[in-house]
């Protein structure tokens, strides 16, 4: 039975479900798609042989020792992952006020990054996390002034030429890239000049321009050991003796309300040299993201942070989400905002289950 054109409605011409209405036709039409050379997996490097260490705080992510990593760069490869990158973590006792274990060319990131490169050639791009708050025992990003409250600050000049000591440490041991995310002003300049100074003016640099001082940190800083230590436990020791460092990365890492003041982070940023910008965290930010995608024609980054994942884990967990559609969705967010490449600890799993197909 036909209708007459009189029982038609009127105002509906325009039918939009007329593109989503079998998948075959949805998938032709997504404006936005995720894969594997789309996602870069962060992996934690202890020291030491035959480690893997489950991290509570993030559920099926673990820190490996350089041996026990390899496979797991492997296994990324045969994934279609085309980058990873290190974050060293070095026990309480390696760690100095200066963070002298950062440029150690025989701590854990070094020693990863030769042995990936002995085992991958160039197949695996190799981005190295540059910053100190892994290495120093008062657990700030970068180098402490000594003063009483107040005075006691971050020195930002000081910290640059550790930072600059770090990264050179990391491009002699073969590093495609260095991804500086401790927020001194400065740095990515700093880091172009010591490494074209030496020879390594083809080593990369993905800034963490837009970089803030997020809440949703807390799970990586326990896989690190790298939280900032509150005034009485930094005093203790001979060396922090007037020292009452910041209790938080606030004089550092960006204020959460601010959006203008990203823009020109990453302005700074672009023109000191950087190869690569990234917002960070990734999904409270995503209105970042898109303003950042707008303003630059350098490759974005966004980083799916260590509590981005724990909320969805815990999620999952209760039983309140649905893990593969929850972490389809929030990383075709992200990619949505307008990111190239993402950051995230779901990269292995996602890709191993198909999630993303
Ligand atoms: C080091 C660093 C941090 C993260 C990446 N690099 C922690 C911090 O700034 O405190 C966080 C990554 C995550 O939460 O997954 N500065």
């Amino acid at each position: 039975m036909t209708r007459t054109p009189e029982q038609l409605p009127p105002d509906l011409v325009e039918r939009p479900r007329r593109l989503r209405r079998s998948a075959a036709m949805r998938q032709l039409v997504a404006e936005t798609s995720v894969r594997a050379e789309h996602l870069i997996a962060p992996f934690f490097v202890v020291p030491g042989a035959s480690e893997t260490q489950p991290i509570g705080a993030l559920p099926g992510v673990s820190r490996y020792s350089v041996d026990t990593l390899l496979p797991q760069l492997e296994r990324s490869l045969e994934l279609g992952i085309r980058a990873a990158v290190l974050f060293g973590v070095v026990p309480a006792e390696a760690k100095t006020p200066m963070g002298d274990a950062a440029s150690d060319r025989h701590g854990p990131v070094a020693v990863a990054l030769r042995a990936a490169r002995d085992a991958f050639g160039e197949d695996l791009v190799l981005i190295t996390d540059v910053c100190l708050c892994g290495y120093t025992d008062h657990g700030h990003c970068g180098v402490l002034r000594p003063g009483r409250g107040a005075a006691a600050k971050v020195d930002n000049d000081a910290s640059l030429v550790r930072l600059a000591e770090m990264s050179l440490a990391h491009a002699e041991a073969g590093a495609d890239m260095v991804s500086p995310s401790d927020m001194m002003d400065g740095r990515v300049a700093a880091l172009r000049g010591a490494l074209d100074g030496n020879g390594f003016e083809d080593v990369g640099i993905l800034s963490y321009a837009v970089k803030y001082a997020s809440a949703f940190y807390g799970p990586f800083r326990e896989a690190a050991g790298s939280a900032p230590a509150s005034g009485a436990s930094a005093s203790a020791g001979g060396a922090h003796r007037d020292l009452t460092p910041p209790k938080d990365r606030a004089t550092y890492q960006m204020d959460h309300r601010n959006v203008r003041e990203g823009l020109r982070e990453a302005a700074l940023d672009e023109r000191e040299g950087a190869d690569m910008l990234m917002v960070k965290p990734a999904l409270p930010y995503l209105d970042v993201i898109a303003k950042v995608r707008a303003r630059t024609t350098l490759p974005l980054v966004a980083y799916n942070v260590s509590g981005e994942y724990a909320m969805l884990k815990a999620a999952v967990a209760a039983g309140a989400l649905d893990e593969p559609s929850a972490v389809r969705e929030t990383l075709h967010a992200i990619r949505r905002a307008g990111a190239d490449l993402i950051f995230t600890y779901h990269a292995l799993e996602a890709l191993e289950e198909g999630w993303l197909a």
